[in-house]
């Protein structure tokens, strides 16, 4: 199986999805989970399942490029071939990406390129959209915006908060993020040299939904 380390900063329930996929026979092992909040809860899901919990906060660093330097070193330890950033909310350097580039992947909480950045459920309700949802992409210099790999859309309803909304995003999130992590793990994901992704050899000018 493939050796993955997931980052971290909250709940950890995209973590979760992961662990489960890999309960389920997925081809990736979680070697760590890595924090940048010692109180984030998913540190004690990783260790439930005795998956290496670390911690590395990032007070005291005096800029970012020291911060992901260390972040770097933690990472490599254990090899990784892929990393997840699963809800770590930190903006990370131009180097600590290019160091990963094409084996780190992100999810964030809207379709993109619609809503990059914080509060995305909020303002797909102030923007009066129908539809939300979420997006897998590979990890750029560029926030929120690197190659997207796949989509989930939801339905926004009638009376939808931004609490709802993020709940009903969030379920289909836990389907698309261990997939796509499955897809790269068996070799049939990758980031070509043109920079768009493929999958299973086929282009994705779009994202696969
Ligand atoms: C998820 O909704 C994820 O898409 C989002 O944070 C949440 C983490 O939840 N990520 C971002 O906003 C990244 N900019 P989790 O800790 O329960 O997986």
């Amino acid at each position: 199986p493939l050796a993955v380390v997931v980052l971290i900063s909250g709940s950890g329930s995209n973590l979760q999805a992961m662990i489960d996929a890999q309960h389920r026979g997925a081809p990736f092992r979680i070697a760590a989970v890595i924090s940048n909040r010692a109180d984030a809860f998913g540190l004690e899901r990783a260790r439930r399942h005795a998956i290496p919990a670390e911690v590395l906060s990032h007070s005291g660093y005096p800029d970012r490029e020291s911060y992901d330097a260390d972040l770097r070193q933690l990472i490599d330890g254990y090899a990784p071939g892929l990393v997840i950033l699963a809800g770590f909310m930190r903006i990370l350097t131009p180097e600590f990406v290019a160091h990963y580039q094409g084996r780190m992947l992100n999810i964030h909480p809207s379709l993109l390129p619609k809503f990059r950045g914080l509060h995305t459920h909020q303002r797909a309700l102030d923007a009066g959209e129908s539809e939300h949802g979420a997006s897998v992409h590979f990890v750029t210099a560029e926030l929120d915006g690197g190659p997207l790999v796949t989509q989930a859309k939801v339905s926004v309803l009638p009376g939808d908060t931004a609490e709802t909304l993020a709940a009903r995003v969030l379920a289909h999130e836990h389907i698309i993020y261990p997939m796509a992590a499955d897809w790269f793990a068996q070799g049939r994901l990758q980031l070509g040299a043109d920079g768009v992704p493929y999958l299973d050899g086929t282009r994705l000018e779009s994202p696969y939904l």
